[in-house]
């Protein structure tokens, strides 16, 4: 399969820094990464790893990799400081530099519309429970389609939209401050919309694009084999697995939500959602075990692993069957090709010896695991046409500030210089070898 695409991925919030330079308007991450209840280490994304000066020498580090492709994500108010209404170039101007960049190097801009990062002026508004945002997002999405779409043909419209819904809504991040699901549905449903509405625009602007939406699959269990606990993992597959793929390529909310988005619903809505996709964007990284929460008003809560499932260096549950499970479901669903668009490791103990090295062999293994549960999955029929590892840089990891790092490339915050891993080494070494092929497919 010589055609298999090799690729890492970042986000603008927790790489790009240049926070406050050329006219950029605050995200609500700005605002966020402030609220110590949010990111307790005080970390903030205001210089990250500097990617908005630093690119050229990012781009030099992909080809010494050799990727085929970089996954990025545009800052929304880099290039719409309030979200809508003025244009600001300079923004505008940061991601032609980039692509441009990319295209010299013969590395495949892919392009995300949305890693989480709203602009502060929309969410004033209201955000995504306003549902204006459907109209906000689509006029983002045409901006972005004709200034770049002479040169850019892979498109993702939203990255895990279950994450931003349900943490900033049912786990407890949103500004109101308290967990509200009727929020989470009515923000999903305009999201939902909004992904609709720009792979239209997309398609109308750019004949030529490949347009996917990026979700975060993970296979959940019940943390008890009793009824209360399978109910419960029933219920957070449906509202974490499904409640955005779903409609978004089937046309159906699942059954378990069906009636509760009823009254967001207006005549058309899910012929509006969904609309035809040239592939699936799958980020792995664990499992969820899920236990009965019936003192919540959706009745689900995140359980506890056993004790004996092997774990990351920051405590993630190394579950690489879960991968081959999601890809062989999803392929199976949806029927589409699928693009690995995350899968990582995360790290607090990625420190550079007396020589400088990284040696990350937790990483390598990490990533060999989950390699071989991604070939087992495509010799059961799954169509991968591609991957992404998360990510070509350490950066700001939300919450955890820097203390996590997930790069193939270590990123020193203090001077900026960057080192790549054993990690990025051995992945060249598997580019080199041209071919998925020599990835064993796992037992
Ligand atoms: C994913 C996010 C990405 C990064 C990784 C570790 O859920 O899309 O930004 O934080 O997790």
């Amino acid at each position: 399969m010589p055609d298999f695409l090799w690729g890492a991925a970042t986000s603008s919030y927790q790489v790009e820094g240049g926070a406050a330079e050329d006219g950029r308007g605050p995200s609500v991450w700005d605002i966020l990464s402030r609220r110590t209840d949010v990111v307790p280490s005080g970390d903030t994304g205001d210089v990250a790893c500097d990617h908005y000066h630093r690119w050229p020498g990012d781009i030099a580090l992909m080809g010494r990799i050799g990727l085929g492709a970089y996954r990025f994500s545009v800052s929304w108010s880099r290039v719409l400081p309030r979200g809508r209404g003025a244009i600001n170039e300079k923004g505008l101007d940061f991601y032609d530099r980039l692509i441009d960049g990319l295209l010299q190097a013969k590395i495949e801009p892919w392009l995300c519309l949305y890693h989480w990062d709203l602009p502060q002026a929309l969410d004033d508004l209201g955000g995504w429970l306003n549902r204006d945002s459907v109209g906000w997002f689509t006029d983002y999405a045409a901006l972005l389609a004709k200034r770049y779409g002479d040169r850019v043909k892979n498109f993702a419209t939203f990255n895990e939209p279950n994450v931003f819904t349900f943490f900033g809504y049912c786990f407890n991040l949103a500004s109101e401050g308290f967990p509200n699901h009727p929020n989470t549905l009515l923000c999903m449903h305009h999201v939902n919309l909004g992904h609709g509405a720009a792979v239209d625009v997309l398609r109308d602007l750019v004949p030529a694009a490949r347009i996917g939406g990026i979700h975060n699959r993970q296979p959940v269990v019940p943390e008890h084999d009793t009824q209360d606990d399978r109910a419960a993992a029933i219920a957070f597959d449906e509202h974490w697995n499904l409640a955005f793929t779903d409609p978004q390529i089937l046309g159906a909310y699942p059954p378990g939500i069906g009636a509760a988005i009823e009254p967001y619903c207006r005549p058309g809505d899910m012929a509006r959602i969904c609309r035809p996709l040239d592939w699936f964007g799958l980020n792995y990284y664990d499992t969820i075990v899920a236990r009965s929460a019936p003192w919540t008003n959706w009745g689900f809560g995140f359980g506890d692993a056993p004790a004996d499932i092997p774990r990351t260096e920051i405590g993630w549950t190394i579950t690489p069957d879960g991968f081959r499970q999601e890809l062989v479901r999803v392929a199976k669903a949806y029927r589409l090709p699928i693009y690995v668009t995350e899968n990582g490791c995360g790290s607090d103990k990625d420190i550079p010896d007396a020589l400088g090295r990284i040696n990350d062999q937790h990483r390598i293994d990490y990533l060999t695991l989950h390699l071989a549960a991604m070939r087992q999955a495509m010799a059961e029929g799954a169509d991968v046409r591609g991957y992404f590892a998360w990510s070509l840089l350490d950066n700001f990891e939300w919450g955890a500030g820097y203390s996590q790092r997930f790069g193939l490339v270590h990123v020193d915050y203090a001077t900026q210089v960057r080192t790549l891993k054993a990690s990025a080494e051995w992945y060249a070494a598997l580019i080199r070898a041209g071919s998925i092929d020599g990835v064993a497919a796992s037992a």
